[in-house]
């Protein structure tokens, strides 16, 4: 198929879904792939992508709201990015970097110094995924500060690998047969000020954030988790898998001031919300904080899998052999990041923030049309949308979303789900007005066929 003939105007279903070709493809799935992975109750089969289409096996061609899971940054297929690619893979693939040097990873680490919002000079230590990312974020504090406890938050995502894990509180399907976490984590509400979990005498005048703080002070710090003893705290700037829901205004200062009252650090992970996403580079922008370790993922490679964990280059002084990865910082991934992240600072960011908030307007005009949307919230290309059964109850209504989420796919659009009732909206972020356009019309009969 040509590339014009996968850049159409609107999405194209021409067979049932999944057509005869996907559901051969989904019933070898079925034989020989682990059902382990979380798939959403509709089954896209992908053959391409190029933009923001992505065509099935069967020619069905489809808008992607949710690039791959918040990855594809820069669009499917980025011609710059593959060129890129190309041109890498031609001059080195591999050399493994933790035991030789080549260019690509100080050109990198440099590059992130300079974007990052941790306070300059950083180092970066390169890993292949987010929850690699976490691992060494998690393994670096306790080494850094000689402490071993950490404080999380609920509904949070950090990922699946047993440090991350003991982090990652999102789902019980997440944590179902592993008995005994790894890790000692103490999990705190997550201040979501659409359904604030702290009463109000516990919040005074400060609202759901100020109820995080005080709930971690005046709770763990005096009962169960001597500060003294607690490594780090990690956080979402905007929680992804637990609903797109940013922190309130003013709680990430509250957690630096608690940090550095008590040598604690401060981790945050950008995995899904850094990159642009959110129309700054790192969410933790628009709360003007500086945390000391900050977690990379997902979008900044456009596809290719790379992590980066960056923290202040002072607590990154561990010996050789305390951490390392065969992959991570492969030349072909960092090409890729470094091609990214100049399409980002070219435009992209920007982008993200212009059509974000017009994406947001049409949202919001959703909300006023239906007593089913209780909340829409976010930033740039990260918005979610919560239902409800009716917005006097706020009570949360996750059949409804999931017969949105199918509704969409059956009308040629990818949006898809996080946390119980929330579906996030997470576009390449080259995403235009006029997609959008489609888009929100898409969500509009969606809405009211699935209200049916
Ligand atoms: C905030 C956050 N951290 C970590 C991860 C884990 O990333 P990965 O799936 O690449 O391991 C995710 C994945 O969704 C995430 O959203």
């Amino acid at each position: 198929m040509s590339t014009t003939a996968i850049a159409p105007k609107r999405p194209e279903i021409k067979t049932e879904l999944p057509g005869p070709k996907g559901k051969e493809i989904i019933a070898a799935d079925a034989q020989f792939v682990t059902p382990s992975y979380p798939r959403p109750s509709f089954t896209l089969v992908a053959e391409r992508a190029h933009g923001v289409w992505v065509e099935d096996v069967d020619g069905n061609v489809f808008l992607d709201c949710n690039a791959g899971v918040a990855v594809c940054s820069t669009g499917h297929c980025h011609p710059e990015v593959v060129r890129a690619i190309q041109e890498q893979a031609e001059q080195l693939i591999h050399m493994c970097g933790t035991d030789y040097y080549y260019r690509h990873m100080p050109a990198l680490a440099r590059k992130l110094d300079e974007i990052v919002p941790v306070p300059s000079p950083t180092k970066t230590h390169f890993a292949n995924s987010g929850t690699e990312a976490v691992e060494t974020a998690l393994k670096l504090a306790m080494h850094a500060t000689g402490r071993e406890k950490f404080i999380a938050f609920f509904n949070s995502f950090h990922g699946r690998t047993l440090g991350s894990l003991s982090l990652t509180s999102s789902r019980s399907a997440q944590r179902l047969g592993f008995k005994r976490q790894a890790l000692d984590v103490i999990h705190v509400p997550f201040p979501n000020e659409f359904r604030n979990p702290f009463n109000p005498a516990d919040c005074g005048d400060g609202g759901a954030g100020q109820g995080a703080l005080n709930w971690i002070t005046e709770r763990l710090f005096k009962t169960t988790t001597p500060p003294e003893e607690v490594a780090a705290i990690v956080v979402e700037a905007v929680q992804g898998e637990g609903g797109y829901v940013p922190a309130p205004q003013g709680f990430l200062k509250g957690l630096r001031r608690i940090c550095d009252e008590h040598g604690i650090l401060l981790i945050v992970d950008e995995v899904q919300s850094g990159m642009g996403r959110t129309g700054k580079m790192f969410a933790c922008e628009y709360y003007d904080v500086q945390p000391d370790i900050v977690t990379i993922a997902k979008g900044i490679g456009s596809g290719l899998p790379i992590g980066a964990c960056v923290a202040r280059a002072d607590l990154m002084d561990w010996k050789p052999g305390a951490h390392a990865s065969t992959f991570g910082g492969n030349p072909v991934c960092i090409a890729a990041a470094l091609k990214t992240i100049e399409l980002l600072q070219n435009g992209l960011v920007q982008n993200s923030a212009e059509v974000g908030a017009y994406l947001k307007a049409g949202l919001e005009r959703l909300q006023k049309k239906y007593d089913c949307i209780g909340d829409v919230r976010g930033m740039g290309l990260m918005l979610g949308v919560e239902f409800v059964t009716d917005t006097t109850s706020n009570r949360p209504n996750a059949e409804l979303r999931d017969r949105i989420e199918i509704a969409c796919f059956e009308r040629g659009m990818i949006v898809l789900g996080a946390g119980a009732n929330t579906i996030r909206w997470s576009p390449p972020l080259i995403i235009t007005k006029e997609n959008i356009d489609v888009a929100l019309e898409i969500f509009d009969k969606a809405i009211a066929a699935s209200l049916g």
